[in-house]
């Protein structure tokens, strides 16, 4: 039996002997976490906390579903881990459930164990595949905190990990930080799609393997697509045999009202990428599918990506019965039912609080941005912060809304399986915060 520690010796112990992601450790203040279920995690003295951002936009179907820990005790008492080269039942069962569950002819499915693993072997592969060296990614984006995918993130985490793999283009949003380049989905999408042909024909297209994007792009804003944008890109892609690479490591497996984000515009990738939802979390495990054409250009040549953890066993069970539960629970139509709730409480939120700029949802992907005037600038600046927004996040934690607060705004994400009460015991909280914000605009 190990000991146990007080809160206090958890919290101490873990920021003297481990280190936090993209923090100075000095800075961390960690929220000491005992127990989780549903919506809920509880801290070491019991008290309850929602969570409103799906611990990393990632524990889709709620904490601690008993059916999904069922099966990751029976596979643990199956069979743990044989190296990648074997085959094992639950790599085909999962094989093959991923290829009926994907749609179009994305059928071929490579295991990592996470995200930027699943981006980092698309790289690979669509160099491998095109014989061409370039990508394309846009700036607001982050796709993994690996070498390569943090040459292809365009957020400022990338900027103290540079220089790194070379050949990456940069370009725009189709909605770009402050300003439109239209004024209509229509008109914004004609002109972000000239300003991309205009890039890929100075960078020389056959020096292009792929452009990668988010398909609702998530840190970086929580910005679905303007309508046509996908279908638009698709076609400019394929003129010039440009793959396209859909990461839905965030916006995959229910969170925006459909299994995959892309299904909202009618297009299917060249390559997907899945992480986070696809085991809630429970297990740490990523995947690249792969179309039929690529799938069989690696039948024939040699894919030069490996890794210890490809197709781990307790990750694959994991994934199972996590797409089961979500089938079982309708999670996929409660996080559109549920969206279209949220969407009334943040509209709500605007016609009550000045200190609301806007906000997007898509599904129970969502995201409020906060403004210091009437005239919309931003509370904080990008890359930036201001005392309200710490306040704003002060207030979240004092009354254990566990979400983000990122510059000048905050994260809507909760675990699909949230009803109508809970989301109006977490919009109570978000009312009262606003109070903070309104009161910090300038006069
Ligand atoms: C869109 C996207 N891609 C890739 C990643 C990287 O995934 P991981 O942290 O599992 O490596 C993330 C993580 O937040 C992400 O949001």
């Amino acid at each position: 039996m190990s000991e146990s520690l007080t809160e206090q010796e958890i919290i101490e112990l873990c920021k003297t002997h481990s280190m936090f992601s993209w923090s100075r450790g000095n800075d961390v203040n960690p929220w000491p976490i005992a127990r989780a279920e549903g919506i809920y995690m509880y801290g070491p003295d019991g008290q309850k906390i929602i969570d409103f951002n799906s611990q990393l936009m990632s524990v889709n179907i709620g904490h601690g579903h008993p059916k999904v820990r069922e099966a990751m005790k029976a596979q643990i008492d199956q069979l743990l881990f044989v190296w990648p080269g074997a085959a094992t039942e639950v790599r085909a069962r999962v094989s093959r459930k991923l290829s009926q569950l994907v749609p179009g002819n994305l059928n071929t499915f490579f295991y990592t164990l996470g995200g930027a693993e699943a981006n980092e072997n698309a790289i690979k592969a669509v160099k491998l595949y095109t014989g061409r060296n370039k990508i394309i990614a846009r700036y607001r984006s982050y796709h993994g905190a690996t070498n390569a995918t943090m040459q292809l993130t365009g957020d400022p985490r990338r900027l103290a990990n540079e220089p790194g793999m070379p050949g990456v283009i940069h370009v725009m949003d189709p909605n770009p930080y402050d300003y439109s380049f239209g004024s209509s989905d229509e008109e914004k999408v004609a002109r972000n799609l000239q300003y991309l042909e205009e890039v890929i024909t100075y960078e020389g297209p056959d020096t292009i393997a792929a452009m990668f994007i988010e398909t609702v792009t998530g840190t970086n804003g929580i910005l679905p697509p303007p309508a046509g944008y996908l279908a638009g890109l698709r076609a400019l892609l394929d003129k010039y045999k440009i793959l396209l690479v859909c990461d839905e490591v965030m916006c995959g497996f229910g969170r925006t009202g459909k299994m995959f984000a892309f299904e909202h515009g009618g297009i299917v990738p060249d390559i997907l990428t899945m992480a986070k939802g696809l085991t809630s979390s429970y297990a740490p495990m990523g995947c690249m599918a792969v179309s039929d054409p690529i799938a069989a250009h690696f039948k024939e040549n040699v894919f030069w990506g490996g890794l210890t953890y490809n197709a781990h066993c307790l990750g694959l069970a994991t994934a199972e019965a996590v797409i089961d539960v979500m089938h079982e629970e309708k999670l996929i139509e409660n996080a559109s039912k549920m969206g279209e709730i949220m969407r009334a409480h943040m509209q709500a939120m605007k016609d009550k609080h000045p200190s609301v700029r806007g906000f997007r949802q898509i599904g129970l992907f969502g995201m409020m941005d906060l403004q210091r005037d009437e005239a919309g600038t931003r509370m904080a600046p990008y890359n930036g912060t201001h005392p309200a927004m710490q306040a704003l996040g002060a207030h979240f934690r004092a009354n254990n809304l566990f979400t983000f607060v990122r510059w000048g705004s905050f994260m809507c994400n909760p675990p699909l399986c949230i009803n109508e009460k809970q989301l109006d015991e977490a919009f109570a909280i978000i009312d009262s915060g606003l109070d903070i914000t309104d009161a910090a605009m300038d006069d």
